[in-house]
Order: structure tokens, then sequence, then C-alpha cells
């Protein structure tokens, strides 16, 4: 079993002056097993600061991070904003650049495509795609590594309303096929809401806020009464942190 525990974790900054900002303040946060963990809060609250902490892109500054699967080190697989594929490869070869472990990997790669509604597109370069089937290559090449861990930082916030809402389906579906430990960054709460085990609030400042438990059967879907009632109730107390 997977694992990610953050304890005591302090992040300061230095602009140029060598003065020091304080952007995550004792962040203590444990996610175990096949949990889908959300991280919302405002813009500059620390999101993808802590993100980056977790996934070792980033160091810090006191306080630490473990990431583990079993007895051995967690293999992390990372989905970023925007998609990063390489223009001069194919949609197989962008797969097949990031595997670690080579055996079996087009069979993955093929499997991942497919749960993502691209099994046609493998022979394709990045150009020749959307927006968002580009997203949706850049997340099966996340789960194609089978990672331990899965970390995403607002995946789907440069695409239109309707691609992300059904790249959300996509996720939440091969997340359901294939179980990971991920935390998952964005600021909108209605896709925290719906794709969440656990949803944790970051207030200004790097602190924990509070940690929302979601108990909603799944598949969800934004129009599910259950789903509708608890986004419109997360939303009203996130309004309340951003007007502080
Ligand atoms: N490399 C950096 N150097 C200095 N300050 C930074 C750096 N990265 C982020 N910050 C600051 O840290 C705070 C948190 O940023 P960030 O983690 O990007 O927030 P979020 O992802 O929640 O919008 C912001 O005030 C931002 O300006
Ligand atoms: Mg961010």
């Amino acid at each position: 079993m997977a694992s990610i525990e953050i304890t005591d974790l302090v992040k300061t900054f230095h602009d140029r002056a060598g003065r020091p900002t304080r952007v995550l303040d004792g962040i203590d946060l444990t996610i175990s097993g096949e949990t889908f963990v959300s991280v919302v809060g405002p813009s500059g609250s620390g999101k993808t600061t802590l993100l980056n902490i977790v996934s070792g892109i980033e160091s810090l500054t006191s306080g630490s991070v473990r990431l583990r699967a079993g007895d051995r080190d967690a293999h992390v697989g990372y989905v970023f904003q925007d998609p990063r594929l390489l223009p001069w490869r194919t949609v197989m070869q962008n797969i097949g650049f990031v595997q670690r472990d080579r055996s079996g990997w087009e069979e993955r790669a093929h499997h991942y495509l497919d749960l993502v509604g691209l099994a046609e597109l493998g022979d394709r370069f990045p150009a020749q795609l959307s927006g968002g089937q580009q997203q949706r290559i850049g997340i099966a090449r996340a789960f194609s590594v089978e990672p331990d861990v899965l970390l995403m930082d607002e995946p789907f916030s440069h695409l239109d309303a309707m691609t992300s809402r059904s790249l959300r389906e996509h996720l939440e579906r091969i997340w359901l096929e294939s179980r990971r430990t991920v935390m998952f960054v964005t600021h909108d709460v209605t896709e925290a809401v719906q794709l969440s085990d656990r949803i944790v609030v970051l207030a200004p400042g790097g602190r924990i806020h509070e940690i929302i438990d979601v108990d909603l059967p799944r598949p969800r879907r934004a129009s599910d009464q259950a789903v509708a009632a608890l986004q419109a109730e997360v939303l009203a107390r996130f309004e309340v942190l951003e007007a502080v």
C-alpha cells in the first residue's frame, strides 16, 4: 500500500533582498492507500508549492515528506497543468519515452489510451490533437507507468468547461479501474467534490483550513443531486475563506 506522509512542513521563499515569505506553514497530512485527495485553496495559498515539494521538484525548508509503497520508496507520476508532450514524437513515442519498466509498456499504453477514449490516435503527433486530447494523452501517459502515487496540478484548468467535464469523467473511470494514491490540486471546488474521497482546504498563508470527507457513491456526475448539494455547501464555506 502506498502513502504520502507530510509532517510539519514549512516552506519559506526569499525575495531578492533576502526577505522571507512563509508560503506553507506547518502542513500535516497523511494520504494512504487507494485514496483520491484534492487540495483546494485560493490562488497563492501554496497548492503548487506543496505538490512540487511532495514530488521533489522543490526543496522544503523544514519538516518532512515521505512517499512509500510497502517497504520501498514509492514510484511517482505527475500530470502537469499543460500536457508537456514532445512535439516531434508521436503519441505512442511520447508514452514510451517515460517508461521506467520497458517490458510490456506498449500493452499498458494501449490499455490506458483506450480508457481515455483515444485508442486510435497512437500514431498522431501532438500538433494533430486538440488541447483536450493532448491532456487525455498526458493522463494516459501518467497512468501507463503504473505509479504508486499520482500527483496532478490543475490538469483541466486550461480547457473549456465541456472538455474539462468530460475529462473529469474519464479520470474518474480510469481511477476506478486502476486505483492509485492520488493528490490532485485544483482551485475548482466543484471538481474536487466530484473526484475526491477527501478535500484538503488550504487557507491563505499555507495552513490547512479544514479537511472534508466526501462519502458519495461512484461514479459521480456533476448533475447528481447529492453531488450538487455537497458542491454548493463546500463552495459556500470556500467563499467565506476567500473573503478573509
Ligand atoms: N519560486 C518562487 N519564489 C518566490 N515565491 C514563490 C515561488 N513560487 C511560488 N511563490 C509564492 O508562493 C506563494 C504560493 O504560490 P503557489 O504555490 O503557486 O500557490 P497556488 O498554486 O495555490 O496558486 C505565492 O505567494 C507565490 O507568489
Ligand atoms: Mg498553482
